[in-house]
């Protein structure tokens, strides 16, 4: 029996923080020790192209990336773990892929959309037919499922449709692929807590996996619980929700009740939750440390991955350039 295969990448844009591994990493890695499944999980240097970042600071973020994945408990003798570019085959197969995806489909992705608002002076053509890439990604290792979060479901529908535009052009060859789409808890800006936790606002809307405790009280302590009316603060439902994935279950539950009988204490909320941060990521700290200290065993894991990941997309490569004829 072979196991299903799950695909799923980040881009290598710096440390990772709290709402990436409860929407993305935490996930992965539970699906890894559920046995059930054959994972590919990468590096996606090839998508930080689209983006404007000095060759510097690529090269460091796809080392980080790559060492917080390790760190957090992705197991390279359970998963092939490996850079994008490391594989040429992904590019390849997005090029044949360029060929059955029609223009107007790339123009309705909701994300080109943003950021072709938000780079307007960097739209480069790689930000279109980004998704086309990421298609290439999935279908090159006969990918069924795929653990992202909801922003790229849109992008998971288009790998569906280029896999039955190919299939349609030329015959049956790639599978249907599902999002699996697990429970995820929202996680919002500390400082501005209607909206989601992101790195683009500043270093103090967010926790990083890497905080040390001392950093992590600190970014607490501004952590905004103020109502804005009537009804339970938004700041103050996340780091309670927060608490629910970090901390003890009674812990949880004892300033839940306390927040009913209104006699919460956000100052005690904020010592608990930064303890059980700080605890919960004591062990991703030290490994990620040493990870990074020692480029040399990184590098064996990441060459080894590539490795494996390549003998797959050769064979897929090689089968595709018959199918379209090209061999
Ligand atoms: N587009 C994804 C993101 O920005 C990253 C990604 C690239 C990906 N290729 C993929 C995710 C293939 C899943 C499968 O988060």
């Amino acid at each position: 029996m072979t196991k299903p295969i799950i695909v799923s990448g980040m881009q290598p844009t710096g440390n990772l923080h709290i709402g990436n591994y409860l929407g993305a990493l935490k996930n992965w890695v539970d699906l890894q020790n559920s046995g059930q499944y054959q994972l590919y999980l990468f590096v996606a240097d090839l998508h930080s192209l689209t983006l404007t970042m000095t060759p510097e600071t690529r090269r460091e973020n796809v080392r980080l990336l790559a060492a917080e994945y390790i760190a957090a408990g992705i197991d390279p003798a359970k998963t092939t773990v490996f850079v994008q570019s490391h594989v040429p085959e992904h590019s390849e197969l997005a090029w044949i892929f360029n060929c059955v995806t029609p223009v107007s489909e790339l123009e309705r992705m909701t994300q080109f959309k943003d950021k072709a608002a938000r780079e307007d002076k960097n739209i480069n053509a790689g930000l279109l037919t980004y998704p086309i890439l990421q298609a290439a990604d999935i279908l090159l290792y006969h990918g069924t499922l795929v653990p992202v979060g909801q922003d790229q479901v849109q992008h998971l529908e288009l790998t569906r449709d280029i896999a039955r535009w190919f299939n349609n052009k030329f015959g049956d060859y790639f599978p249907t692929i599902k999002p699996l789409l697990t429970k995820i808890p929202k996680v919002m800006s500390l400082l501005e807590p209607a909206k989601k936790m992101s790195k683009s606002k500043g270093a103090g809307h967010i926790i990083a996996l890497a905080d040390e405790p001392e950093i992590i009280i600190n970014k607490l302590k501004k952590a905004v619980t103020a109502s804005a009316g009537g009804g339970q603060a938004p700041g103050v439902e996340n780091l309670l929700s927060l608490l629910q994935q970090f901390g003890a279950t009674e812990t949880h539950q004892k300033f839940i009740k306390a927040e009913q009988a209104g006699t919460i204490r956000y100052g005690d909320l904020k010592q608990e939750l930064a303890a059980a941060i700080a605890h919960y990521f004591a062990d991703f700290r030290q490994k990620r440390q040493d990870l990074l200290a020692n480029p040399k065993k990184l590098e064996k894991i990441l060459m080894a991955g590539a490795q494996q990941a390549g003998v797959v997309a050769r064979a897929t490569m090689s089968e595709v350039k018959k199918i379209v004829g090209i061999r």
